[in-house]
This record gives C-alpha cells, structure tokens and sequence, in this order.
C-alpha cells in the first residue's frame, strides 16, 4: 500500500517520478504529491488520482533534479489534499514521503503536541517528520543520525525518504516492513516501491533491507545499518522488460493479465517441467526434499486469493503426498499463538511478497523452529528473501489490482510441488506421476482455449451485469475456485457475492434463492459430478438463476443451466487452473459493463503492506 518513487540525478525529475508514480498506483490512488529541489523544497499535492500532478505548471517542473513522490492508500486520515504525501516538519527543514504504517504515532504526537508542534494533517507520516526534526535539534545531530534515533523508536512498518533544505544533492531513505528498491544508473539513482518505475532507466538494482539506511547521491549509494556500520551494496541485474508491464494493446491490465495466462503459465513451467525425460524440477523443493518428505505437517499461510491458492494445494497436497495440511489466514495465525515449531513447513504463498501479514506469519514460525517455503511472484521481495527455500511463480508482474495470472501460477507451482513430494514418498504410483505430468503439459493450451470463449463469456456478463448478489457454488477441488470467483466478482464490480462449497447450500445460503439470484456452479467433470448436478436441480427446483462452468460435451448441465461457459476436460487435480478463467472473464466483462475501473477498484490496493 503507498507508492514511493524518487530521483536524483541529472535529468529532470517531475517527469520521472511523475511516469514512475503511475506506474505505481496500484499500490494506492486516493492522493498523490510530489517535492522537488529548487533553490528550495517545492510540494504539490492533491486528492484523487496521480493524474491531477499534471496541473503543476511552475517552472520547478522542468529544472529540478532531484525530487520524492508518493501515492496514497489511506491508512490514518481521509484522502485530502492535506493528507497527501510529501510531509514538511514544522520549521519546513525536512520533506518527507512514507510507506507504510507508524503505530506508536499517537503517543509520539503528544509529546511533540506538548513541545508545540502544530499538525496539518492527520496522518502518522508528519508525526514522523517532526520526531525526526525533533531529534535532529535537541541533539544538534545530522539528519543520518537524527533519523537513526528516530526509527528506533518507531514501532511499525515504514520505508521513507527524506529530503533536507539545504543539502540539495542527497536523499537519505530508510526501511522496515516495507519494500525500496534502489536503480543504479550513471550519475543517476532512483528510489522506488518497486522495479516498475526504474526498469526503463536501469537494470541494476539493490533491494534495501529492514534496518537499513541509504545515503544516496547522484554519484553515490551509501548503506548502513541503525548502528550506523556500513553495509556492502549488492547489485542485481533486473529480470524484467518494460512490455511486462505495460498494457499492451489491451483496454485494461487486468484483461491483458487474463490473457497473459497461456505465456505466464509456459513460464512457470519452463526449466521445470521436462515432458522428453519426464522430470519435474523444483530446485528449492529438491534441496529440502528430506524436510517435506518427513514433515509432520504442512501449514500454509497466505491472504486473498494467494489464500485461495492455499485451500486447492491442501488438496492437493493431502491427496498427492498424504502429509496434514493446514491453510490459515496469515493475519489469524499471526495473532492467534498456533502450536507450531520444529518438524512443521510453513508454505507461505504470496504475489506480491511484500503482505504484511503474511511476512509477520512467516517470522513468528521461523522463530518458533519451522522451515519456511515462499511460493512468491515477485523477485527479489520480502517474503522471497525471508524464506529458507522457495519456488518463484514467474508470472511476471501483475498490474491490475485483481489477481489473476498469479492465481494460476500459484497453482501451477504449488501442483508440482504436490506431485514431485508425491512421488519421492511413493505415495502416487509412477504412472500417476506420468499422467500428471501429461496433464500439466496441456495446461496453457488449454487455458487458451477457454479465452478463445470470451466473446460468450461477454455475453453471459451483459445478462448479470445489473445483479444485486451472485453465490458460487463449487465442490472438491472447485470449492477454491467458488471462493475466488466470488472475491473477483465482488473486488471488480461491487456486487455482493459469495462462495460456498456447493453442500453447503443446504445449511443457510439457500434461503436466499430467488428468481432473482444467480448462483453460478463450478461444475466440470469430476468425482462429484452427480451431486453437483443434484444442487443445480435444487437452485432450479427454487427458480434460481443458474450459470456454470462445465466440461466440453457436458450436455446434461447445459440442458439444466440458464447459462454456460465450457472449457476443456482436465484432471480433477488441475481443474482450477482451468475452471477459474471464466470467472476472470465474468468478473471482468461485469465491471467493465457497470462503468467502473476494473484495473483500480475502489479502496483497494495491490500490496497490502499494512496489517
Ligand atoms: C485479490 C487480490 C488479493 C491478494 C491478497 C494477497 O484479487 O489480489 O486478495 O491476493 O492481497 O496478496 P499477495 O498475494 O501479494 O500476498
């Protein structure tokens, strides 16, 4: 949540961290603002999208080369022009931008209440200015130092950067919790939340870690840790184009995300999967193979729709490998004192790497002795440094808020793990093995197929585009994928909607059923075909809408259906991966239908880097 992006260098930088914070509002569009270093600090700031910073039109914009920008997700205050980021400190000395959240601001505003300083804003971002303004004239102290003092103060997560009247050619930016990026160019550096606004530019970057500090210069980069000891640089080569990231031709990044399945799926598969030698290789699961092989249990931690990816690996995992699995929302672990420790795996799956409290989930089984696996999109990130193994998804980067092609390569991982585990513990027989393997192979072919439908698709969301609440019902390995198109449906198009293991029904959620409800069944062929054909009749039986989701050549459910979107047949143990692309679609032709922005819906964000 919060977008940062900063530069100092030679070129302009209005129009760097302009582009960069676009690219970046998907972490939060309420507010943006930008400070730039003229003869002195320059802000301006403003409610709604980054968009509105086009209206600066002083002549700062085009001369100053060095500048902090920010784009906001509202954690502590409304979404206001005054709430905007960059934050100035009462004698206007600092300018700040921040990510992230300062949980002890309340105690640390009334002191400095008590001190005099006045707030224009709400927000926990201008008490940490002051604080550090603070320190920095009791002490008589730097600003390095002053910041230093700070932020060992601080309880929270933060990345800020700093920018101090009178030293115009140097940022100083500081982590914990959340994510900065450095790029390294020529007599040129650039800050951001990540790669997405500093790919264009450079390909060498350094991932910041927490309880760092950067000293940063256009010729200079200077890392230290709070107890002030300097730390070697390390410089990565970015892996990463600049089409990843841009629309491509598509009306949406979500679309364009949608139909990037096929080509992210292949890329998840590559190097891995080897249908000539028919291997499976998973190099951060071969190295641990004794670890997973002898787990007691397997316990998966995530939020959202990576929370969903969790549910189907529990499937997956306890059918392939017979090993206990447990999927918990990482922000209920976090907190509840689950008994877990040596002997345990922790899969932690996650897009954006960054999640709060997955991260948190993650340190507290750590400590308490369990071995951690990511299962994480993003290179480089938080939840991939902090693991002991893992498994990068390589779906490349998700723009859209909703996630889509980072489901399925969620899913494509976490089946591989299950069936290479499987396979080592003998608990899936070699021709099982074979089969599976012939199975994933055919997986983006067939995902192509399914987005060859869109256009029916489309015409089945024009139907449903004006419904008050959906309901999906799904059985088996299709429970998850009910669940997760009842979250798309609903984060894109506003309409209540809600996911049932289609038994379920029976126990509540048909009383709400009417000729006005449409219940949308997840209902390929699988060991539960016939009864979910039996909840269909009972949907129609109460004059229920029904839509579903069936194999090719399923002439049964078709007859009984309203509607129908088809896919291919495919083994029940990978039939998420393929079931879940109609729903995308939906929820996709639904939103655009109802006008609203599918790519940034409303109080969302993409990382969610707060608890
Ligand atoms: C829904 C969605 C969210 C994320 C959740 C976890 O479309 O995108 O529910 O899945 O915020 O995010 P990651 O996977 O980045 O940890």
């Amino acid at each position: 949540m919060c977008g940062i992006v900063a530069y100092i260098g030679k070129q302009a930088a209005y129009p760097v961290i302009l582009k960069g914070l676009k690219r970046l509002e998907y972490r939060g569009y309420d507010s943006s603002g930008i400070a730039l270093f003229g003869e002195t600090v320059n802000t301006f700031k403003k409610k709604g999208r980054v968009a509105e910073l086009e209206a600066w039109d002083e002549e700062i914009i085009s001369t100053a080369t060095v500048g902090i920008g920010h784009t906001r997700w509202a954690t502590h205050g409304e979404p206001s022009d005054a709430n905007a980021h960059p934050h100035t400190s009462n004698s206007g000395r600092l300018t700040l931008v921040h990510n992230g959240i300062i949980e002890n601001y309340g105690s640390l505003k009334q002191e400095l209440v008590q001190k005099g300083y006045t707030f224009k804003s709400e927000t926990d971002t201008e008490v940490l200015v002051n604080f550090i303004e603070d320190i920095q004239i009791n002490n008589n102290s730097s600003l390095e130092e002053a910041m230093r003092i700070a932020l060992k103060r601080v309880v929270g997560a933060y990345v800020i950067i700093v920018m101090e009247e009178g030293f115009p050619n140097r940022l100083i930016a500081a982590r914990k919790g959340s994510p900065l990026v450095i790029g390294v160019g020529e007599g040129e550096h650039f800050l951001a939340s990540d790669a997405s606004p500093i790919i264009e530019y450079t390909k060498k970057v350094i991932y910041v870690n927490d309880y760092e500090l950067a000293i940063i210069s256009p010729d200079e980069i200077i890392l230290k840790n709070l107890g002030n000891e300097p730390i070697t640089p390390y410089i990565q080569q970015l892996d990463m184009e600049l089409a990843q990231i841009e629309k491509g031709g598509f009306d949406h990044f979500m679309l364009k995300e949608i139909f990037d399945q096929p080509g992210s799926l292949t890329d998840c598969l590559r190097g891995r999967l080897d249908m000539e030698n028919l291997t499976l290789t998973l190099a951060g699961v071969e190295e641990h193979m004794s670890v997973f092989s002898q787990a007691k249990r397997i316990i998966i931690v995530a939020c959202g729709t990576s929370w969903h990816a969790g549910l189907v690996a529990e499937y997956m995992i306890e059918t392939l490998c017979r090993i206990p699995v447990e999927v918990e929302y990482a922000s209920e672990f976090r907190y509840r004192n689950p008994v877990v420790g040596e002997g345990d795996v922790l899969i932690a799956i996650s897009q954006s790497g960054e999640t709060a409290d997955t991260l948190v989930a993650i340190e507290k089984a750590k400590e308490a002795g369990a071995f951690i696996f990511g299962v994480v999109n993003a290179v480089g990130s938080s939840i991939a440094r902090l693991s002991h193994s893992g498994a990068y998804t390589h779906a490349g980067p998700e723009i859209g808020v909703a996630s889509t092609k980072a489901f399925t390569a969620q899913l494509t991982v976490l089946a591989m793990m299950a069936i290479k585990i499987g396979r080592e513990k003998k608990t899936i027989t070699e021709a099982e093995y074979n089969r599976y393997l012939a199975e994933l192979a055919l997986i983006p072919e067939k995902v192509k197929a399914v987005l060859e439908t869109h256009e029916s698709i489309k015409e089945v969301a024009k139907h449903y585009a004006d419904a008050r609440d959906f309901l999906f019902l799904g059985r088996g390995y299709n429970f998850p994928v009910a669940l997760e198109g009842a979250l798309k449906l609903k984060e894109i198009s506003y309409i209540h909607a809600e996911g049932y293991p289609a038994a379920e029904m029976k126990h509540g959620p048909i009383a709400l059923v009417d000729e006005n409800l449409p219940v949308l069944f997840i209902a390929t062929k699988d060991a539960y075909y016939e009864k979910i054909v039996s909840n269909i009749q009972e949907i129609k039986a109460r004059k229920g809408m029904v839509i579903a989701v069936i194999s090719e050549g399923d002439t049964q459910i078709r007859g009984m259906a309203d509607h129908v979107m088809v896919v291919p047949e495919v083994d029940e143990l990978l039939a998420p991966l393929i079931s879940v692309i109609p729903t995308q679609i939906l929820s996709y032709y639904i939103g655009v239908l109802r006008g609203l922005d599918v790519d940034k819906p409303r109080n969302l964000a993409k990382s969610v880097t707060v608890e």
